[in-house]
């Protein structure tokens, strides 16, 4: 067998998700078809948006037998390809994605656009993410309560959230109990297959004195092999966790696809939110009306949550007035936009022996994934498995609040091993000649923006991350990238031949390689969202001039109206944003059944 084309990956890709069909069926797409919701209809509560809080919320919400939830996505019914965990990759720019890209800016991307995935589909990002769990630092959420948003600190706020959630499957992690749980709907674990240089990577980072943590757990400077939301090597989405358990069994709740919410219906003189218009993605003669007795719970992303507010009049006055949408609250929302930036400027060439060979163990994969229990690399996330916290000039060492986080990306340089595609989409998380070890800015100092620029829903909202705009976020991604260039030093890289690449990014050849000038150019030229856009519908309380909604995540100056993602944070966790917006679903659903009188 000579070497794999990228064409003939993909098509591979297509034939393995036919034979999944032999060992799983997949909820056929007719059940939740937009045809099954008449115009008109009335539920108890509606949710805008299933994905990874979505999904938690309309799990919980229709555990009370009285309530109708209706649950309406954008998206489709999770298919069977989003499984595999090393495909991973290959479901950015595909249909599960919305496929956003910012507006160009001169200090990111190179001063092109950068690409915003998110997850278009039941599940939403949590289909199509890096499926890496990690709750972030308890001092974020103190810092939260400290800000006025009652409720929310880490010990009795949020921690009883995440256990709540979870369902540990590593003994060795689970057995803390002050942390960790089993049994909650959310499986998180090791996957089943380690991938060769992960311990290696471990020992690296080792060498250079830091210790092995479980981040999730009472320490978290340092390195760990990761868990992850997966079940016996298989992606385990919120849709998967918490939907698809419950939702034959209860005759309490709908779940309509393929369908975009575009305006919440407020009245003018109440500000009482008491429906939505929907309008069929697919086939746009689906249109039309439903309401809610009690809430409209908008739960579309940090993205599309802002933009269906400022659809239906709640947001910026000067916006609203100029695309003339009636005003019904003047609000910042699509401010206070946040991410983790990252960049791909300290790679290393994988050495001969511990590199995947895509094109001599595709087949031998192929058929580990699908008859010896989902094992092999398939069922992992390749070099991906690890992350490592550190701490920049600006972080207090003695804090245990790290500022910088290290992600160790599988990525394939030219084609200079047989067997590579050329273009990286293409190729499994678990195939790769070089790994790209990315820091990530944890708590930026910038604050980008989006907005809209038409009335239309189905015009794209534009994204102004504003990234680096700070020299302060350069400085701590520059000392990112010089604790990274230190792993070239230690015995163990040096063993298994791990290299250095000092190819200068387009636009910083003439610098030297390692100055300070260096690395600054390389951030700019080399940006990278971790796909963790947050704080567009800022949580705060009522003295925060910036606040969409209030601790108990209703919009302000309108009722029966609330947000539940991850665009409620008002300041973005230090770490993956997955399991926060799970915590951010799980506590919501909590809030809303207790103001409606529910016993918990
Ligand atoms: C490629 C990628 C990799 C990532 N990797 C990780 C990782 O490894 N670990 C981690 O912790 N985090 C990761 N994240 C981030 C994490 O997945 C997100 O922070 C989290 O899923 C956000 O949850 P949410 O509920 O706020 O939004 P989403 O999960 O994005 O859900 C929003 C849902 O609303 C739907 N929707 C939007 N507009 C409408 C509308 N108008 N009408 C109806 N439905 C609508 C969308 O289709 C979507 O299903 C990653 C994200 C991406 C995109
Ligand atoms: C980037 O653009 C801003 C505003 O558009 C401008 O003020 C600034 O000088 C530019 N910076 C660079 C490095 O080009
Ligand atoms: C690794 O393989 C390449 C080509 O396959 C070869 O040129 C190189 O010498 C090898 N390196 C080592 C350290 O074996
Ligand atoms: C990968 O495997 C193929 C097929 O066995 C072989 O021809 C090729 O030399 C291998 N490549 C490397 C870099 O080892
Ligand atoms: C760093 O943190 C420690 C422990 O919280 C604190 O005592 C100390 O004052 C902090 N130092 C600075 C410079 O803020
Ligand atoms: C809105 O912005 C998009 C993208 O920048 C642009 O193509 C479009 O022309 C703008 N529309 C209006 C009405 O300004």
């Amino acid at each position: 067998m000579g070497s794999l084309s990228c064409s003939a990956i993909t098509s591979l890709q297509v034939l393995v998700g036919i034979l999944n069909a032999f060992f799983k069926t997949q909820t056929p797409a007719d059940l939740s078809s937009p045809a099954k919701l008449r115009d008109g209809e009335t539920f108890d509560f509606i949710i805008a948006g299933g994905g990874t809080a979505g999904c938690v919320l309309a799990s919980r919400l229709s555990e009370v037998p009285d309530w109708k939830v209706l649950l309406l996505e954008a998206g489709g019914e999770e298919p069977l390809e989003a499984d595999i965990p090393a495909f991973g990759q290959n479901l950015k720019l595909s249909a599960l994605d919305w496929q956003y890209w910012t507006q160009p800016q001169n200090t990111s991307c190179g001063g092109e656009a950068c690409q915003w995935p998110r997850g278009k589909v039941l599940g939403g990002s949590s289909t199509i993410n890096d499926m890496i769990y990690n709750r972030g630092n308890r001092l974020d959420y103190d810092h939260w309560s400290d800000l006025g948003n009652v409720g929310w600190d880490y010990e009795n706020g949020v921690l009883p959230y995440f256990k709540k959630s979870e369902d540990n499957l590593d003994p060795d992690i689970a057995r803390d109990i002050k942390y960790h749980s089993v049994g909650g709907y959310q499986s998180v674990g090791r996957f089943p297959y380690t991938d060769e240089n992960v311990p290696n990577i471990i020992k690296g980072f080792q060498e250079l004195g830091y210790k092995r943590v479980d981040f999730n757990g009472p320490h978290v400077t340092g390195v760990m092999h990761l868990q992850a939301t997966q079940y016996k090597g298989e992606r385990r989405s919120t849709n998967g966790a918490y939907l698809e358990p419950v939702r034959r069994l209860r005759n309490n709740i709908r779940v309509i696809t393929n369908v975009r919410v575009t305006k919440i219906l407020i009245d003018k003189g109440t500000k009482v939110a008491h429906g939505v218009e929907y309008v069929g993605e697919k086939d746009r003669r689906f249109r039309g009306k439903v309401y809610a007795k009690n809430d409209i719970i908008v739960s579309s992303g940090s993205i599309n949550s802002p933009q269906l507010l400022m659809l239906s009049g709640i947001g910026p006055k000067e916006t609203l007035e100029t695309l003339n949408i009636p005003v019904i609250k003047d609000l910042k929302v699509g401010h206070n936009l946040h991410d983790h930036i990252g960049a791909f400027a300290v790679n290393y060439f994988v050495g001969n022996s511990t590199r995947p060979n895509s094109s001599r163990d595709f087949f031998r994969d192929a058929t580990l994934y699908s008859r010896n229990q989902r094992t092999g690399p398939w069922s992992g996330i390749g070099s991906l498995s690890v992350v490592a916290y550190t701490n920049s000039r600006y972080a207090n060492k003695s804090m245990d609040y790290p500022d910088i986080q290290f992600s160790t990306i599988p990525s394939v340089a030219d084609s200079r091993d047989s067997g590579f595609c050329d273009v990286d989409v293409a190729v499994p998380w678990c195939y790769y000649n070089r790994i790209t070890f990315m820091p990530a800015v944890l708590r930026p100092k910038c604050r980008g923006y989006l907005t809209i620029n038409s009335s239309d829903p189905f015009a794209r909202p534009l994204i102004y991350p504003n990234s680096f705009c700070d020299h302060q976020d350069l400085d701590v991604i520059s000392d990112g990238f010089k604790a990274a260039v230190k792993l070239a030093d230690t015995k163990v890289f040096k063993d298994n031949d791990f290299r250095l690449d000092k190819t200068p990014p387009a636009g910083c050849s003439h610098l030297q390689f390692g100055t300070d000038d260096y690395w600054v150019c390389a951030a700019i030229q080399t940006t990278h969202s971790n796909y963790h856009p947050v704080g567009t519908c800022k949580m705060g309380p009522p003295t925060d001039p910036d606040a969409v909604v209030d601790p108990q995540l209703r919009v302000y100056g309108v009722k029966r109206l609330r947000v539940i993602d991850s665009s409620i944070m008002p300041v973005i966790t230090s770490g993956n944003t997955n399991a926060p917006s799970i915590m951010i679903g799980e506590k919501g659903a909590d809030i809303v059944k207790k103001s409606y009188g529910i016993k918990l």
